[in-house]
């Protein structure tokens, strides 16, 4: 995710973008940059940093031109700095390219340029793509146009492109596939936006375009063609929605917005690492550290608050799949008890922002004893992701709300990928369990969906009939603890009430006292091999006047005889089952939060990243 901004017409169009840039800096902001193309040159700036950052740094440059683009970047390939920040120049420096997504073939590709003399001054994947436009554009004697429509056939991944091309003035060529792109349409001008803040205060006519899509933007004229060259008819529609709504993308919370995100970020954090025909998983910073799995006598996952749940998740799947003993830990505790460590131990930090300060130093005192570290890491190049050995990034996308959604989630994601591929390694599970749970994991998106399509209203009435509930238990056994944890922290959070996560069966060691008829106790009780033991612990509250909501598997009858409200998710196996059920209770939580009118994207006495210990 990044923001994308381009222009073009008679007005300054540096003033434009360095503005429609930093409306768009919360769809990522590690680097920035700006080209503008102006008597057939293209002058390029760029720098790692906020948007104000690149500002100073054009200050005193000469960057007048009516014709300009610019990128801030949230990094997929190739950390936060100068180099790998947009635009990127083609070997030629004839074109200047600027890019949101990722292109999963760009190793084939660059293999490819490379052996034909390019040579490249980035670590990204999209100076490569620049490269193999201008590579087809120079080789086949053809227009840009032909080929960026040539290329894209060959590319695979997800993408929205600008180019400038200093052969054709006033021109902006785009196209997108994955990812987003309006179009705002002025008098004589036209402006490009990855959503529509950019152009806001210029025109409310805008044009989505649509996936296989590519532009023509010059100031009097839009043409739209497919990859077939065939011309399509801009569909041009009147925004009614205000700033803050667009970058909200017309949701009321960025945490909201997060919950709906997750079918598209879930499949961004296997997609390009899992394919289901050929059914394999490929994780190349795995396979950097095989020998020190090989060699390690148990895994230690790292981690604080939700990414500690997704540890103590993957806790029971790399045991159950992968038969080695795996340990959780608060990071916090940790790096304070003086553990055994040695350079046996493989350890994995779970981390969204890459940041937290109690993670990054249990992970310092871990190195310094020789154990090799591993990171499942949100933010590229972030202080965790450049400590650790090898590791994985969970692509997905920038995390605004501080409550952890989508994070949580990818983080699951790839724990259960690096689970599966840590098994087939070890020849601990059949072709046939692994062939299943990578077609599991495939349709974990469209389930999601599912969720959020269909159980919102009802989610939301469970939230406004226990809004007013002083405290909440929260119940799952196996897979389904972890998610009892993690419903009763986002509740904590979101609506300052009172929640506790507990193992199930735990309940009649004592905190069964506390259920009475002012208790909601939140069961997770999808179908999975404890079910029907989950269902006698519902009994057991029951009996005491408890109050039931349960999260149940779509189709199960038995469930809704038992508890009084309950919130549906479709069946899914018992170690994906549980991305799906966090989902339920993510909406529960937000819900409650909105109807005790709270600030749910800031939460009091909250940060989204504890840099301090
Ligand atoms: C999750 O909703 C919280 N915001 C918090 O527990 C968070 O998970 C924790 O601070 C760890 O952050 P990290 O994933 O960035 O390391
Ligand atoms: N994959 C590209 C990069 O890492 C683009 C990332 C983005 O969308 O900002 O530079």
């Amino acid at each position: 995710m990044c923001g994308i901004v381009g222009y073009v017409g008679s007005k300054d169009a540096y003033s434009i973008v360095i503005d429609g840039l930093k409306k768009l800096e919360y769809r990522g902001y590690d680097s920035a940059g700006v080209a503008i193309l102006k008597d057939n040159k293209i002058k390029l700036f760029k720098k790692e940093g906020r948007v104000a950052n690149l500002e100073a740094m054009v200050a005193e440059e000469d960057i007048t031109g009516t014709v300009g683009m610019g990128h801030t970047r949230w990094a997929t390939h190739g950390e936060p700095c100068d180099k790998n920040a947009h635009p990127h120049y083609s070997n030629s420096k004839q074109i200047a390219l600027i890019h949101n997504g990722i292109i999963e073939n760009y190793a084939q590709l660059k293999k490819e340029l490379v052996a034909k003399g390019y040579e490249f001054h980035s670590d990204t994947d999209s100076e490569v793509l620049v490269n193999f436009i201008d590579d087809i554009r120079i080789n086949n004697g053809c227009t840009l146009e032909e080929a960026v429509r040539i290329a894209l056939k060959r590319v695979t991944g997800a993408y929205v492109i600008l180019l400038l091309d200093e052969s054709v003035p006033n021109t902006i060529i785009a196209a997108r596939k994955g990812s987003p792109l309006v179009i705002g349409i002025g008098q004589n001008e036209h402006f490009l936006g990855s959503d529509a803040s950019p152009m806001l205060a210029y025109t409310k006519e805008v044009v989505y375009i649509n996936d296989y899509e590519l532009a023509i933007v010059k100031p009097d004229e839009l043409i739209l063609k497919n990859l077939g060259n065939e011309t399509v008819t801009p569909f041009v529609q009147k925004l009614d929605m205000n700033l803050s709504q667009i970058e909200k993308g017309g949701f009321d919370h960025f945490m909201l917005k997060e919950i709906f995100e997750q079918p598209s970020t879930i499949f961004d954090s296997f997609r390009g690492r899992m394919d289901v025909e050929k059914n394999t998983i490929t994780l190349s910073g795995m396979d950097a550290v095989l020998d020190k799995l090989d060699a390690a006598q148990r895994i230690i996952i790292v981690g604080c608050g939700t990414s500690w749940h997704a540890g103590l998740l993957a806790e029971y799947i790399i045991e159950e799949l992968c038969r080695i003993n795996v340990e959780v830990e608060y990071a916090s505790e940790f790096r304070y008890r003086n553990p055994i460590i040695t350079d046996k131990d493989f350890i994995i930090a779970v981390s969204q922002s890459g940041e937290t300060a109690d993670t990054l130093v249990a992970l310092e005192n871990a190195k310094e004893q020789g154990a090799t570290l591993f990171g499942i890491v949100n933010v590229v190049g972030s202080s965790i992701a450049r400590l650790t050995h090898a590791g994985m990034y969970t692509h997905a996308g920038p995390e605004i709300g501080v409550a952890s959604t989508k994070a949580f989630t990818a983080q699951v994601v790839a724990l259960i990928l690096f689970a599966l591929k840590l098994a087939k390694h070890r020849g601990t599970i059949s072709d046939e369990r692994f062939a299943e749970l990578v077609n599991e994991l495939n349709v974990v998106p469209e389930k999601v969906e599912w969720i959020v399509q269909n159980q919102v209203e009802n989610i939301k009435a469970i939230a406004t009939k226990y809004q007013e509930a002083n405290d909440f238990l929260y119940l799952g056994r196996g897979y389904n603890f972890p998610i009892a944890l993690e419903g009763a922290l986002k509740l904590k959070e979101i609506s300052y009430i009172h929640a506790e996560g507990y193992p199930a069966a735990e309940m009649k060691h004592g905190p069964i006292a506390l259920v009475d008829e002012t208790l909601p106790v939140v069961f997770v009780a999808t179908k999975d091999r404890y079910h029907e033991k989950i269902v006698s612990n519902m009994q057991e509250i029951k009996a005491r006047k408890g109050m039931l909501i349960a999260v149940a598997s779509e189709g199960d009858t038995h469930t809704p005889e038992i508890a009084d409200d309950v919130m549906f998710v479709p069946d899914a196996d018992e170690i994906v089952g549980p991305i799906l059920s966090t989902v339920a209770l993510q909406l529960l939580s937000y819900y409650i939060g909105v109807e005790k009118d709270l600030d749910v994207d800031k939460p009091r006495n909250l940060a989204k990243s504890v840099t301090v210990e």
